[in-house]
């Protein structure tokens, strides 16, 4: 059957985080490997209220073939959300989708031709890389820097090869955790109002924010933008519901794209989330998420220091879910997790999130899915396991 699969699926390289997870799913291991959310952030007994009185008071509603757009009062208060932050946001111009990841899809479908070049972050998400891969385009990275990617390098990169789509990451990205400044931001916006590239800002953890000041998306200063969200980090990931932000031409392509795709996104779960976040304080939902959140962080930071040697670096996330560490010299983070999950400690290796040229001695924690006596073993096996490679 070899020679009968499309051609794009030799491009696309297998999720090795997914790969990781079936190890670092089982039970005896410490895994700092996943980017799962806490579980006891979920709201289970919420969730059912919510069930029961959507069943019993709109069942037939609930249950039935929908719009391709999503539950009006849903994308309504997703719209409501934005405008308390200052961006204002119609309503008709958002999206529901399963997941950001599908709306990652759904741009890749409506905007890419093979061998369009597309923009990305050094290093990004791995699952973009996927998403955007199957439709074949070349993609040229920038540098990450402690505050944003590299403005010039971008500059250049967008001159030079007027790139269709730029993907970025502004708050707590995902793997590094960095997030960028408010001055970046404006830049990044202003070179965008001045080229026809189109921005695509994925805002997965912008509200798990801990340390620091809001700072408004890019979007806020271009509108060649394309916005998405999701309800997997301020809810939860298994309801797969998030959204995208579009203008009137975009939206109607996203929309026929969607259509082909799978119709609508999950109705019943629509109709749930929106009663849950109608009904119940999400506001100190979030602060419970952010307060849980940080004090793994902190812990995991203090951890660090006490374990790892000093030419270990790191960074020190302000909100999200990981933190990025680069090993000493040319220590390769592969050999390193060899070593680690003799010991049954996973993480995940940085040379997964590179869409060219990978820094070898970098990797992603995450701290999110975690506790502190977890924390304190996995840390304290890691140092050791540094320290051994360091002498050999
Ligand atoms: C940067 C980024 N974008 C998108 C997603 C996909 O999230 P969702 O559950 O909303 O599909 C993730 C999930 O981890 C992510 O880290």
């Amino acid at each position: 059957m070899n020679n009968l699969y499309a051609n794009r699926m030799s491009k696309i390289p297998r999720s090795f985080v997914r790969e990781i997870l079936k190890v670092a799913d089982e039970p005896d291991i410490i895994s700092f490997a996943g980017g799962l959310p806490n579980p006891d952030t979920f709201p289970e007994e919420e969730f059912a209220e919510s069930t029961s009185y959507i069943l019993e008071n709109s069942g037939a509603e609930a249950l039935q073939y929908s719009t391709t757009e999503g539950y009006e009062p849903l994308r309504k208060l997703v719209s409501e959300r934005y405008s308390k932050n200052g961006l204002s946001v119609d309503p008709k111009n958002i999206l529901i989708t399963n997941g950001s990841q599908q709306g990652l899809d759904l741009v890749a479908k409506v905007f890419l031709n093979k061998d369009d070049t597309v923009l990305v972050e050094k290093p990004t998400y791995l699952a973009a890389l996927q998403a955007f891969g199957l439709f074949e385009p070349n993609f040229k990275s920038i540098p990450l820097l402690n505050d944003g990617v590299d403005v010039d390098v971008l500059r250049s990169q967008i001159e030079e090869d007027s790139p269709k789509l730029f993907y970025s990451i502004p708050n707590f990205q995902n793997p590094t955790g960095i997030s960028y400044s408010l001055e970046k931001r404006k830049i990044i916006g202003k070179l965008l109002n001045q080229n026809e590239t189109i921005l695509v800002e994925d805002n997965p953890y912008g509200e798990i924010r801990f340390m620091g000041e809001n700072l408004p998306p890019i979007k806020t200063f271009t509108d060649n933008s394309i916005l998405l969200g999701s309800f997997s980090k301020v809810v939860a990931p298994g309801i797969r519901l998030g959204w995208i932000v579009a203008e009137d031409e975009t939206m109607h392509h996203l929309v026929t794209a969607k259509q082909a795709s799978d119709l609508h996104s999950n109705f019943f779960s629509q109709m749930i989330v929106h009663h849950y976040l109608t009904k119940y304080d999400v506001e100190e939902h979030l602060s419970m998420i952010r307060q849980m959140y940080k004090d793994q962080r902190d812990f995991m930071v203090e951890m660090i220091k006490l374990h790892f040697p000093d030419d270990v670096k790191y960074t020190q996330p302000e909100g999200g879910m990981f933190l990025w560490v680069t090993l000493p010299g040319d220590m390769a983070a592969m050999e390193l997790f060899e070593r680690t999950m003799e010991d049954k400690v996973a993480f995940v290796p940085g040379e997964a999130f590179y869409s060219d040229d990978p820094q070898k001695n970098t990797l992603r924690l995450n701290f999110s899915n975690s506790n502190n006596t977890k924390i304190e073993e996995g840390i304290k096996k890691m140092g050791n396991a540094i320290r051994e490679l360091k002498s050999q």
